[in-house]
């Protein structure tokens, strides 16, 4: 580090006392996009990233809001240059960071980027750690507007005062980034990283499965099981409290459309995450997508519940597994809901929604079918479906005036 810079972030140092805190305005609805990991791991470059955002515009999926675009790990040489600097893996980022950059900002993207608060990332590629400051004058010189932040090789590092560090670092470098916490939820950040990151990992890593386990992965629905706030008499209860908008609980990128996942599996996954105020973050290979999944993932309606500005996340309302059948609700502006029925059994089954079960939802709502996008009657009388394994109903309810 040349004397200029030292002195410089010296400076900022200093000035971080003074004005702590995260980037106000960012993520008011769950942020979208893309990210390397799911399907792509350490095989990643430019020329993938870029032709990820090209499709991203044939597709559909830019305008419909999947405008951040993150590279995920193993993105760096295994060791930091002679001057302490992170250094893009030059095989893999010819071109490097910045050129990147500028190319995702040309076409309508967001720019993001993966490290890790320990001393190497999972993939053991240098860490943050002791670095922050430096770290984030180079994510701002590059462009980068959104930060993963992993856990990796944290050692004894407190998670509050290691993610807060990172933080005031991205503030003092002056340009605006997402801050997402990757912390896994060891050290329950819901708790306190509302003023600290724009959304935090709640789980361990997510798999394409429906609920398998194979080792620190999960199937979607583990993650979801993890999120929910089940409604006993007393009312919701668990971490849905803690989300809103600016600050997200995150149960882990999508899985829609991966080859682990029937189409129920991959339409339920996508329902479940906006019942939940999920980040919507893609994980596929969306170069080569079948339009089923593109369908699904760009489906207006579908993201609307997500999106939806009253920033509520959602909730387990029912569970009556000798029915087959989990409802889960979320509150909507202007007094909507949504409500998603999930076919927990292994074979189609006949999923009735009786909605006077459904006690927080009071008053009279017609029904809009969602993914079907129809008319399914008014909350007058329980409804039944057809609805195959592990798939959804989807619904969103209107008040009626009476
Ligand atoms: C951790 C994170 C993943 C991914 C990998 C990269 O496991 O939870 O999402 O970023 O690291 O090594």
């Amino acid at each position: 580090m040349t004397i200029k810079r030292l002195t410089l972030v010296l400076a900022l140092c200093a000035a971080v006392t003074a004005s702590a805190q995260k980037f106000p305005g960012l993520a008011l609805t769950p942020p979208m996009g893309w990210n390397s990991w799911n399907t792509f791991a350490a095989n990643i470059n430019e020329n993938l990233v870029k032709e990820t955002a090209d499709a991203m515009i044939a597709n559909g999926m830019r305008d419909a809001g999947y405008t951040y675009i993150v590279v995920d790990d193993c993105w760096e040489t295994m060791e930091r240059d002679a001057r302490g600097n992170l250094v893009p893996d030059p095989k893999k980022f010819p071109s490097g960071m910045k050129a990147l950059g500028d190319y995702l900002h040309a076409k309508g993207f967001k720019f993001g980027i993966h490290s890790c608060a320990g001393t190497k990332t999972c993939g053991g590629y240098p860490g943050g750690r002791g670095h922050e400051f430096q770290d984030a004058l180079a994510y701002a010189s590059w462009g980068i507007d959104f930060l993963k932040y992993d856990w990796c090789e944290h050692g004894t590092a407190d998670a509050r005062e290691t993610y807060k560090t990172m933080r005031d670092a991205i503030h003092a470098a002056g340009r605006p980034m997402i801050f997402s916490l990757c912390e896994w939820g060891q050290n329950k950040p819901w708790e306190w990283a509302g003023d600290v990151g724009h959304m935090w990992r709640t789980t361990g890593d997510i798999y394409s499965s429906y609920d398998g386990r194979k080792g620190w992965e999960s199937g979607w629905k583990r993650n979801l099981d993890l999120q929910y706030t089940l409604v006993e008499s007393n009312g919701p209860d668990g971490i849905g409290k803690y989300a809103g908008p600016g600050h997200w609980n995150d149960p882990d990128m999508l899985e829609v459309g991966t080859e682990g996942l029937t189409f129920g599996e991959s339409r339920a996954h996508f329902s479940l995450w906006c019942i939940v105020a999920a980040p919507l973050i893609a994980g596929n290979d969306v170069r080569h997508m079948e339009p089923v999944y593109r369908d699904m993932l760009t489906n207006k309606d579908v993201l609307a519940i997500d999106q939806d500005a009253l920033g509520k996340q959602g909730f387990r309302a029912l569970a009556d597994p000798g029915k087959n059948i989990e409802i889960w609700v979320r509150e909507l502006s202007n007094g909507e809901w949504a409500v998603c029925a999930l076919n927990t059994s292994s074979a189609a089954a006949d999923l009735t929604v009786e909605w006077s079960r459904l006690w927080t939802i009071q008053g009279k709502f017609s029904v809009h079918d969602v993914w079907a996008n129809k008319a399914a009657g008014d909350t007058g009388k329980s409804l039944t479906a057809r609805v195959d394994s592990h798939d959804v109903v989807l619904f969103r309810l209107t008040p009626t005036k009476s």
